[in-house]
């Protein structure tokens, strides 16, 4: 019997996807990428903008043929959608062929109904809150060299436009020890990247007594022998202190890279979000952090077309780009989402300005990422291989410790392998080079 599981959202979504795998593994499910020879299809969903939510609808309605043509196929809903109230309601009056909804919390009953729904069971519902799913289950990891590991669940920040502490409850951060010990595990097994995932993992630990800080647990997996590289995301900017700062230029095994969601560069809009810093204070931050590396990579997420946010308050943010040069931005559009504070206020923004906000942002961008990854040219990039270029023939791209994206010749044999790439030219959206051949960087040649 064969499963499709596709994850939709944050990283930590698709982490619970390969916990979802793990748990169909044990059923004795084997997995595929194409849904039309699946016998049980997973769409793990987001509920972070409103266009994830219509994109999500839209393939559960084209799922309604696969279903005719397959009826014994059994079609799941889970994840962070159906943590709202409307959602498994809507899904059983207007998607009949969807035979089970499961929350993000209720996971482990998910064998049980898939039981009752091979036995006739007509629409299984299990969205119980937050009945934390056993973070150290069994995954079936999508990469062999690349693993997220969720730290923490949940976000007590309530900023004023975000459903994730709605959809996803309070703070609840996993035992050190057993983070410690997965990551051991991981690398044991070849794992050259781990990335730390949390909706604001610097707040790492303060719901558990005696527990590690987060810059603490940085210091402890440092500590793990093998050659791989720290990830960690996101942080908030409220919560970078000094000693994270000192624990990631100490730490050898940490990434010289933060993302830091900024979402704004003007006050009155940050406070109208509850984001609980200034422009100030995080610009403080980040020179913290380049007065110990002038060039320290930066990344940041931003908001556009807040309800009410003027061309002014839109230009302080297009300032605020050009001020710390990010070398790569993830930037959205307000979505108004029911239940939020924000959904409450009049917003007499239209959709078109907003829309021509976000053109003309990632236009500035576009040239300061370009500026920001000449830099490169002429250094020597340690690059984890990850992909093979599907555009451009023999070639191979990666991520440099930076985060920043390298391009260079190689073959399928170099993936999961970290390679010194010297940086001979600057894109927008990356850098290329040439490998250096280890001869040569030995000086045997
Ligand atoms: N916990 C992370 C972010 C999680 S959601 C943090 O605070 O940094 C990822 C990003 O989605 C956010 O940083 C924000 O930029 C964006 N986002 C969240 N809610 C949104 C909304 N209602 N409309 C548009 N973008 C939103
Ligand atoms: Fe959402 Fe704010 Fe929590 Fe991030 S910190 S998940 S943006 S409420
Ligand atoms: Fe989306 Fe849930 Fe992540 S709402 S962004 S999948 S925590």
């Amino acid at each position: 019997m064969k499963a499709f599981v596709q994850s939709f959202g944050c990283q930590l979504n698709v982490s619970d996807g390969e916990k979802l795998k793990g748990l169909l593994g044990d059923m004795g499910y084997s997995f595929t990428g194409d849904n039309t020879e699946a016998d049980l299809i997973i769409l793990n969903t987001c509920a972070v903008r409103e266009s994830a939510e219509e994109r999500v609808f839209g393939i559960i309605g084209e799922m309604k043929h696969l279903k005719e043509a397959k009826p014994e196929m059994i079609i799941i809903v889970s994840g962070c959608m159906t943590a709202q109230e409307h959602i498994a309601p809507k899904i059983k009056k207007s998607y009949p062929h969807v035979d089970i909804v499961v929350g993000t919390g209720a996971f482990a009953s998910l064998p049980k109904l898939i039981e009752e729904c091979r036995k006739g069971q007509k629409f299984g519902v299990d969205i119980s809150e937050y009945d934390d799913f056993s973070h150290e289950r069994k995954q079936v990891r999508e990469s062999t060299f690349k693993a997220s590991v969720p730290i923490m669940f949940g976000c007590n920040n309530f900023c004023t436009y975000c459903i994730v502490p709605y959809v996803r409850g309070r703070e609840r951060s996993r035992n050190a020890e057993d983070i410690v010990s997965e990551v051991r595990g991981l690398v044991e097994n070849g794992y050259k990247e781990i990335m730390l995932l949390g909706q604001n993992v610097n707040s790492y630990g303060k719901d558990l007594d005696g527990s590690p800080t987060f810059p603490q647990l940085l210091r402890l997996l440092d500590g793990i022998d093998g050659d791989f590289v720290i990830r960690f995301m996101s942080s908030h900017p409220k919560d970078v202190t000094n000693e994270l700062i000192e624990a990631i230029f100490d730490c050898k095994k940490v990434a010289k890279h933060l993302h830091l969601p900024i979402q704004s560069g003007n006050d009155d809009i940050l406070k109208a979000m509850n984001r609980n810093y200034t422009v100030r204070q995080y610009l403080d931050t980040v020179n913290k952090l380049r007065s110990q590396c002038s060039d320290f990579s930066l990344t940041t997420d931003i908001i556009v077309g807040f309800p009410n946010e003027t061309d002014r308050q839109f230009e302080d943010t297009v300032s605020l780009l050009r001020k710390v040069k990010f070398d790569n931005i993830f930037a959205f559009i307000y979505s108004k989402r029911t239940g939020t504070k924000a959904a409450e206020i009049d917003d007499k923004i239209s959709g078109e300005v907003k829309s021509q906000r976000m053109q003309s942002l990632l236009e500035v961008q576009r040239e300061i990422a370009e500026q920001n990854n000449k830099r490169f040219i002429g250094r020597t990039l340690r690059v984890l291989a990850d992909t093979v270029s599907k555009k451009r023939k023999g070639r191979i791209t990666g991520k440099s410790d930076e985060f920043i994206i390298v391009e260079f010749d190689g073959d399928s044999g170099l993936l999961g392998e970290f390679v010194d790439v010297k940086v001979d030219a600057a894109m927008n959206w990356a850098v290329s080079g040439k490998m250096k051949e280890e001869g040569i960087e030995n000086g045997f040649n």
